[in-house]
């Protein structure tokens, strides 16, 4: 039997030529925590602490020395305090999108669309957060929808009286919009947004994972997401209302210019956290 501090030892061992120490620390943990229910701090007060092959933690730190995010392995990733199912056939929900969705949260809106939804961890947390909003989500991925209908967030909506957000499969790339004219008060979306070019600076663990269909748009046309956002806005988007998407910080004036050329009243690039060019807030 292994004991959780040699457990510990081996996993650093594997773990250290993909991650920052710090990094590949804080993945063992979590990952006891969660598969052994231990506490974070196990290791000094228990570091005997049986290790069972029962527990199927050696199988996950095979696939975490693969590279596999530890959100995968373990099939669920925090966002907004949420738990969220995740599968390699989604994106796993960044702290970004959150800061979306708390600038989302500003402005008071009845329906609310959530343009390439993945996960639906937008579409979800406008739902229980902005109380009464009908919410929607769009995506063009069947294996994505089936993981964000199936988020299990049924007694927190019958806790507060919210409704269920309803998940479309649709191409927002297609011409036809399948909704009423004027009909949403609020638009969002984190949309694909990285260049093929920008591919060999990412991290296996990101590129060896994760969809590329929601990660990746030709070098040739990086905005072609935000022009299909800028054209579902103009038709849905209520008077008055607004629309938030997350962006490539490398384009943040071109992608704000894509709204105002769509004819939008106001289109401002927000920062994130970090200073950085993060989101597009345009209103009509
Ligand atoms: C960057 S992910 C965002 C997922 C989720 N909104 C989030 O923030 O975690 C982009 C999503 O766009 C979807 N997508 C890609 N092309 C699309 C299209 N033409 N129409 C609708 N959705 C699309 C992908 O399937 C993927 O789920």
């Amino acid at each position: 039997m292994t004991s959780l501090k040699d457990f510990l030892r081996g996993g650093l061992t594997a773990l250290e030529p993909l991650y920052p120490a710090e990094e590949a620390r804080n993945i063992l943990m979590s990952l006891c925590e969660s598969r052994l229910g231990v506490a974070r701090y196990a290791y000094i007060t228990d570091p005997d602490f049986p290790v069972e092959e029962s527990s199927g933690i050696f199988k996950d730190l095979e696939r975490l020395s693969k590279g596999e995010p530890l959100q995968y392995v373990l099939g669920h990733a925090e966002f907004r305090g949420r738990r969220f199912k995740v599968t390699p056939d989604v994106l796993i929900p960044r702290p970004e999108t959150e800061s979306l969705c708390e600038e989302a949260l500003k402005f008071p809106a009845k329906r609310i669309l959530d343009l390439c939804t993945g996960s639906g961890c937008i579409a979800w947390t406008m739902a229980l957060e902005a109380k009464g909003a009908e919410t929607f989500g769009i995506d063009i991925s069947p294996a994505a929808l089936e993981i964000a209908r199936g988020q299990d967030f049924s007694e927190e909506i019958e806790a507060t009286g919210s409704h269920r957000p309803v998940f479309i499969e649709y191409d927002i790339l297609r011409d036809e919009i399948p909704f009423e004219p004027e009909s949403f008060d609020l638009i969002l979306s984190n949309p694909p947004y990285i260049m093929e070019s920008q591919r060999e600076s990412m991290r296996l663990n990101v590129v060896g994972f994760e969809p590329h269909l929601a990660l990746f748009v030709p070098d040739g046309d990086p905005l072609v997401f935000y022009r299909a956002v800028a054209r579902w806005s103009g038709r849905l988007l209520s008077p008055g209302g607004t629309g938030i998407v997350e962006i490539n910080e490398d384009l943040g004036p071109q992608t704000r210019d894509v709204f105002l050329e769509a004819g939008f009243s106001e289109s401002r690039i927000l920062n994130d956290f970090f200073g950085k060019n993060r989101f597009v807030l345009f209103s009509k």
